[in-house]
């Protein structure tokens, strides 16, 4: 195939994350065409000419609507603020691109099943940014759960915790008001929640507690304002199969950087995973001599597949732009009809739908079915 030609909107954490990985996936894999940087978007004609130079894109506009209609455009990354990525992935897939668009799909429900709405009217490919589920380490419990290596999984726990909202004293911002979203829910649950699908399916139902921490933070003009959405979210769920999950999301959590903790217990063993060591996890299996039973711990290697693909030596560790471009390689799979493992729109929308019934649960304190 062709090096397929991409286009870039927004240049901030995940834009630039987006464009490392476009730079660096034929590089990596050395299997695919080298995709074409045609055209990159940003807020202003200056910033995106700025940006375009860095990130080594052909062509830049201050109006995103123009790079949608870039016929040299196939592919379009959507690494805006969440309220814009579906104006941006439906006008990009009634175009005739393919869409690659971060996390989560829409503050609204209603603005996600439109996007899944426009996906379905089309054969191109729209797909999410989990990269979570990208890593090795990842792929690796999800084949060992598969293979029985722990048995009947019966519960698993996962939390994730962060600390940029700690701060009592800091100054309020846009992550607080109602507008953005739930708060920790929809702001960062929704990674947790990829992982628990590609591991063991969709939620089924769920019962939910929230908590505001500091209800109040003061603006940057030093007026008190009420905190509108919660920081703190603590979940118990049932997944397919009935298998019980707890599920804790804390973007308050002093220390905790980027804590995304797994904790799946079996039949026959247990495995853990945390984000923040993503080069290693540990499995217990009840076999053998028990007194030397205990668990065991695993680091990233070649035979971890895509791993030795960025470098032949084992313990040596990837990082987390890594798992975009493993991503980008499992997009360019997908666009050119060959088997790929990536959270589409459609598998998506059920996560979102998971995220409102937590919600729902909250706020009528009961179990919600996520089917409604
Ligand atoms: N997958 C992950 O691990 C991960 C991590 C962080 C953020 N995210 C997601 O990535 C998205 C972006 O978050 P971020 O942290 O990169 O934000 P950011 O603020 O760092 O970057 C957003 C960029 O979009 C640009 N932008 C805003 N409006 C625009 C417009 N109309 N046209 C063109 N450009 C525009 C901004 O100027 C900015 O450069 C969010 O949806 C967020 O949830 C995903």
């Amino acid at each position: 195939m062709a090096g397929l030609g991409i286009g870039l909107i927004g240049t901030g954490y995940m834009g630039k994350c987006h464009a490392l990985a476009w730079n660096s996936v034929a590089s990596v894999f050395g299997d695919v065409e080298r995709p074409r940087l045609v055209a990159l978007a940003e807020v202003d004609a200056g910033l995106a000419a700025q940006k375009a130079a860095e990130l080594g894109f052909a062509s830049s506009t201050g109006n995103w609507r123009e790079l949608i209609a870039n016929p040299d455009v196939d592919v379009v990354s959507v690494t805006t603020p969440n309220a814009f990525h579906a104006d941006m992935a439906i006008a990009a897939l009634e175009a005739g691109k393919h869409v690659w668009c971060e996390k989560p799909m829409a503050p609204a429900l209603a603005e996600a099943e439109r996007m899944q709405a426009a996906a379905s009217r089309t054969a191109k490919v729209a797909a999410m940014g989990y990269n979570y589920i990208q890593n090795p380490m990842v792929r690796q419990i999800r084949t060992l759960i598969a293979e029985g290596a722990i048995g009947t999984v019966n519960h698993v726990r996962v939390e994730m915790d962060e600390d940029f909202m700690a701060d009592p004293g800091a100054v309020f911002y846009w992550k607080s008001e109602a507008s953005s979203g739930y708060g920790a829910l929809d702001d960062f649950a929704v990674h947790p929640l990829s992982l628990l699908f590609v591991l063991f399916g969709h939620v089924q139902s769920v019962v939910t507690d929230m908590v505001k921490p500091y209800p109040e933070r003061l603006t940057s003009e030093g007026e008190p304002r009420a905190v509108e959405n919660h920081d703190l979210a603590s979940v118990l769920l049932r997944l397919e199969g009935g298998i019980s999950a707890v599920l804790m999301a804390n973007r308050s959590a002093w220390g905790r950087k980027g804590r995304i903790a797994l904790q799946i217990f079996g039949s026959k063993g247990s495995i853990l995973f945390d984000q923040e060591r993503m080069n290693e996890f540990e499995i217990y299996q009840n076999t053998g001599d028990r007194a030397l039973q205990g668990f065991r711990k695993v680091l990233a290697a070649p035979d971890h597949r895509p791993y030795g693909r960025f470098v032949p030596a084992p313990g040596h560790g990837l990082g987390f732009n890594d798992l975009k471009i493993i991503e980008c390689r499992e997009l360019i799979a997908a666009i050119s009809g060959e088997p790929s493992h990536l959270i589409r729109f459609d598998d998506g929308l059920r996560i979102e739908r998971s995220v409102h019934a937590m919600a729902r649960s909250f706020a009528e304190q009961r179990w919600v079915s996520v089917d409604g």
